[in-house]
């Protein structure tokens, strides 16, 4: 075993493009050089120290150390390498690159493992509520009945916005897309929390992340009552987190809302499946944003710009349009066909994962869920599960699918149950969201509290001109 993963290890690293920098005469010499590269390990029985990697040709060796965590692959450390041998690393998409040291999350994706601060993510959905996840994100540990009683009350007391942000509103056309809304408007408490925050000092940090929690849903909420023309609904603090949501978002002045436990109970369950999911591409936006010293409530906007794309967050919602552009069970073929087209653009939204190769265990759960809150809201014969249970089954039987390790993930089933609770379409990626926000924020706090903290900065493989003679606009051809 031991031996198996030095061999991956191995074959990893030799892999690595290496881009030598120092001053290259010719292209043709920089594709001579190749790297070769030498575990280290003196004891079979112990696992790799560092790599040993020189270039042929070239007299220098460079000793990089090899870092273990708690779960998962070793990793190279390269952070000398530029500085030892004048070559960068290539790693487009962050394939084999990570980006950070983090103690939150662990996923193992061939194992179809999710874990929070160790905690399973099955475990928590079935037996905590969302407050207690946040709660676990941000300080580290489940909290007890005290912590947690003061921790709610804390985020009840930052859930109203300045009224000023109504006026926000009103400069968006009423049929902007929700997500397009929620990046202004989250930015925006930048405007409003700026001045007088210090991110150096923790009390702030947690105050800033405390009223991030507290104050996405009643954007979200807002902006969706905004869309229809309806008056907005203040939070009401004597309900919970998702039932405040709710509230806020089909309560009108002439018509209370009448909260049904079965749907706050289905919305809370998504939220803590949103929260947090390691260094995806929205995370590593926030990470990144955020390590300029940015103000956090603009990084949470960028964060959930992130979100919107189709390949990220914005699956949920394109998952629900791709069944109903389908239509029938009869039209599944014809649309597996497209998407093994590679002559088409067309994907399987809700199918594939850059991490999981195994199932998805958010949507093992969700999966269950699913069929539980559809047959407790009678919606048990809807055709659109319907075609989604049939495509699943197909597809999961198909050798292209099955090859490429393309399962279902979590956007494939939350388009489908938030459907049966009343949420519309385009707030989809707007409920992941809110969730997402909690993740976004501890993994923000964990990186500005790194005391090796770095701005973060990529290197390129340039591949454009070289240096050329400028041409006066009157000579030029
Ligand atoms: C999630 C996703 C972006 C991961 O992308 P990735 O890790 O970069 O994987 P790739 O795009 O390289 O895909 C690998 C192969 O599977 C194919 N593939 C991946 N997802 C596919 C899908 N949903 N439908 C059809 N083919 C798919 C690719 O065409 C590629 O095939 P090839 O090797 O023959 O070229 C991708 O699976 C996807 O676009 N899924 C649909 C959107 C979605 O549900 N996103 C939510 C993620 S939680």
């Amino acid at each position: 075993m031991l031996l198996c993963n030095i061999l991956v290890l191995y074959e990893l690293i030799f892999s690595l493009h290496i881009m030598p920098l120092f001053k290259p005469k010719s292209k043709a010499s920089t594709s001579n050089i190749n790297a070769e590269l030498d575990i280290n390990h003196t004891d079979a029985a112990q696992p790799a120290q560092s790599v040993k990697l020189h270039t042929q040709g070239g007299d220098k060796a460079v000793m990089l150390p090899v870092l273990k965590g708690s779960l998962g692959p070793d990793v190279i450390d390269v952070t000398n390498l530029y500085q030892e041998t004048g070559m960068f690393t290539y790693d487009p998409g962050f394939m084999s690159t990570a980006s950070c040291k983090s103690d939150i999350t662990f996923i193992d994706g061939d194992e179809g493992v999710l874990l929070h601060r160790g905690y399973a993510i099955a475990d928590l959905a079935s037996h905590a509520d969302f407050m207690e996840v946040c709660y676990l994100l941000l300080y580290g540990e489940l909290p007890n009945v005290g912590q947690k009683e003061e921790f709610v009350d804390k985020i009840k007391s930052h859930t109203m916005i300045h009224e000023q942000m109504q006026f926000l509103y009103r400069g968006f056309p009423r049929s902007a897309h929700p997500m397009a809304v929620m990046v202004g408007a989250v930015s925006s408490l930048s405007a409003f929390y700026h001045e007088t925050l210090d991110i150096r000092d923790k009390s702030q940090r947690d105050l800033a992340a405390i009223k991030l929690i507290a104050k996405v849903p009643t954007l979200a909420a807002l902006t969706y009552k905004y869309s229809i023309g309806q008056p907005f609904v203040y939070p009401d603090n004597s309900l919970n987190y998702a039932e405040n949501f709710l509230n806020m978002m089909f309560s009108v002045p002439s018509n209370p809302y009448k909260i049904d436990p079965v749907v706050s109970d289905a919305i809370d369950k998504l939220m803590i499946l949103h929260a947090d999911h390691e260094q995806n591409a929205s995370t590593s936006t926030v990470r990144l944003a955020g390590s300029s010293g940015a103000n956090p409530y603009a990084v949470i906007g960028a964060g959930i710009a992130s979100l919107w794309g189709p390949a990220h967050g914005g699956a949920n919602e394109a998952v629900l349009n791709m069944l109903r552009e389908i239509g029938t069970p009869e039209r599944i073929p014809l649309f597996i066909n497209k998407a093994k087209d590679k002559n088409d653009p067309f994907r399987l939204m809700g199918f594939g994962h850059r991490v999981y190769k195994n199932y998805d265990p958010r949507a093992s759960v969700l999966k269950k869920s699913c069929h539980d809150v559809l047959k407790k809201l009678n919606h048990k014969n809807d055709p659109l599960l319907e075609i989604a249970m049939e495509l699943e089954s197909i597809a999961l039987k198909d050798p292209y699918f099955v090859e490429r390790k393309l399962y279902p993930n979590v956007d494939f089933y939350s388009g489908i149950i938030y459907r049966a609770l009343g949420i519309p379409s385009q707030m989809f990626t707007v409920m992941f969201a809110i969730g997402r926000t909690a993740g976004w924020v501890a993994q923000w706090k964990e990186m500005i509290e790194d005391p090796k903290q770095k701005i973060g900065r990529p290197r390129q493989l340039y591949t454009g001109h070289p240096h050329r003679t400028f041409v006066p606009i009157s000579k030029r051809k």
